[in-house]
């Protein structure tokens, strides 16, 4: 026997047969193949073999004299690993030769039809399929682990919302109730069944808009009440959304911290609020009143408490509006109002400060009335904001406020020549606490509050904030808000904000 010669195991138990098979693929030896042929005659040898060696293919009668049709089959599978099986059958067994296909067999030769050529072939090309099926299956193995390992849970949903496919974390989860059965083919809602209906609802708005949808949904999750947060992203080939994969991550701890700082936020700043107002009133009352009894040095050591009481107030009323809109307390009060009417009056509040460093205001609103429904305290606390921030950080050039309709939506924006934003800080600017680059006065230094306000407030009007930015160039920041069509519904309260 060669090295490479094509290892055969034939379990045939009609010596003669077994004869001319080896005949027949001896005569088919040639062209860069030849093969090296062991016989069995019980399949309980065949098995002893295929414990002792290793072979490229096998070619069964499955009629034995120890063992008859499928049990044959089913115990050389058992054994044969990863090599081919190809069967030799009689006309009358056709069924079952074709049943053993649908279990795994590669192929199967009447025994009366069997020439050297297409015996061999049917050997070659048995051991190919089976090389590329070995192949594709361990590939697939590499990427089932691969989503296994992942922490999120995974789900591929068919149009009708049935289980396709899912990993380790979403069983896990839908097993949590152990008298639910296995999830694949089922509906969502029945593997996971304290799914809320809003998830089977943005599963088909994204299947229906062919769009991808993110959220974040409470809900009963591993038999605890958590927060997901969730992605749903529809599948569409051909452009047609056939299937969707949802893909949700257990935030539940990260809310539970980030609520834990809102109230802390929220107590410190109610328990500090009244005796710093007292604070400020006092030191400003003996600035006013009592200046004329006080030496220089008292008087600027006092200036400088002033301003540093004003500013820890300005920094209590932002975390206190941040209370506010986390609790879902603020009361916005909408009425028909004009926006370009809004960023005049706080442009014109602003007139001064950018004044004295030098800097241009200037307005651009298209022509016409641009009402909508909004709250006035809200919008002007938006464009202040917006402001604010471009004249902190911008030390020469302009700022230009701008608003105009366009389709169904007010679309307004502030843009500076100032430091700019990088990439990296851009993600994550409208998080709370976050502040980066050096304000251009340094007594301006926020509270890295007003953006998460600003996002706030325009979610609350069914508005859209987003950033362009190069560093060294400038910052526009463009916001939206929707024209007045009809009552706008308030955008419901965060759903996560009860967890503790
Ligand atoms: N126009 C801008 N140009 C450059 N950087 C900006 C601009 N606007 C915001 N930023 C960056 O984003 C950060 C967050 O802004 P945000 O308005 O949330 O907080 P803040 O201005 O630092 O404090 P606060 O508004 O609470 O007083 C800023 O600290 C700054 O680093
Ligand atoms: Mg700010």
């Amino acid at each position: 026997m060669n090295a490479d010669d094509i290892k055969v195991l034939v379990l045939e138990d009609e010596r003669s047969y077994l004869r001319l098979l080896e005949a027949l693929l001896t005569e088919a030896s040639g062209r860069g193949r030849s093969f090296a042929v062991t016989g069995a005659d019980t399949l309980a040898l065949a098995l002893g073999l295929l414990g002792a060696n290793s072979y490229d293919a096998i070619l069964a009668d499955l009629f034995l004299p120890d063992s008859a049709g499928l049990d044959t089959f089913t115990a050389l599978c058992g054994r044969a690993g990863n090599t081919p099986i190809v069967l030799l059958t009689g006309l009358d067994n056709e069924a079952l030769a074709e049943e053993a296909l649908r279990r795994g067999a590669q192929d199967y030769l009447l025994k009366k039809m069997v020439t050297g050529e297409n015996l061999s072939r049917a050997l070659v090309y048995a051991i190919e399929r089976n090389g590329i099926e070995v192949s594709l299956r361990a590939s697939e193995e590499g990427y089932r682990s691969l989503i296994d390992a992942l922490d999120d849970a995974i789900v591929v949903l068919d149009a009708e919302l049935r289980v396709v496919m899912s990993n380790r974390a979403f069983k896990k989860a839908s097993q949590a109730d152990p008298s639910n059965p296995a999830v694949s083919g089922r509906k969502l809602q029945e593997a996971i069944p304290g799914l809320p209906a809003k998830c089977l609802e943005t599963c088909r708005q994204a299947l229906s808009e062919g769009r991808l949808i993110t959220a974040e949904e409470p809900c009963l999750w591993n038999n605890r009440q958590s927060v997901l947060e969730t992605r749903y992203i529809p599948i569409m080939p051909d452009g047609v959304a056939g299937r969707i994969v949802v893909v949700a991550r257990d935030i539940t701890e990260r809310k539970q911290v980030e609520q834990l700082k809102d109230d802390f936020a929220s107590l410190v700043s109610h328990e500090l609020r009244a005796p710093l107002t007292s604070i400020t009133a006092g030191i400003g009352m003996i600035l006013e009143d009592g200046a004329g009894h006080l030496q220089e040095e008292e008087k600027q050591l006092l200036s400088i408490s002033y301003k540093d009481a004003q500013r820890l107030n300005r920094i209590i009323s932002k975390l206190l509006e941040m209370s506010r809109l986390n609790a879902g307390t603020s009361r916005f009060k909408k009425t028909v109002e004009d926006v370009a009417a809004i960023a005049d009056e706080v442009v014109a509040r602003f007139a001064g400060r950018a004044k004295c460093r030098g800097i241009e205001l200037l307005k651009r609103y298209s022509p016409g009335k641009l009402e909508t429904l909004l709250d006035a305290d809200g919008i002007t606390e938006v464009f202040t904001n917006l402001i604010s921030n471009a004249l902190k950080f911008t030390e020469k050039g302009y700022i230009e406020i701008g608003a105009a309709g366009t389709g169904d939506l007010i679309e307004c924006y502030v843009k500076d020549t100032g430091t700019g934003i990088s990439r990296e800080d851009q993600t994550g600017l409208f998080m709370k606490f976050k502040r980066f680059g050096k304000p251009v006065a340094e007594e301006e230094k926020g509270t890295g509050l007003g953006l998460f306000i600003v996002k706030e407030i325009l979610r609350r009007h069914g508005g859209t904030l987003s950033v362009a930015s190069e560093p060294g160039k400038g910052t526009t920041f463009t916001f939206t808000l929707p024209k007045l069509a009809e009552e706008i519904p308030e955008a419901p309260e965060k759903r996560s904000g009860n967890l503790l």
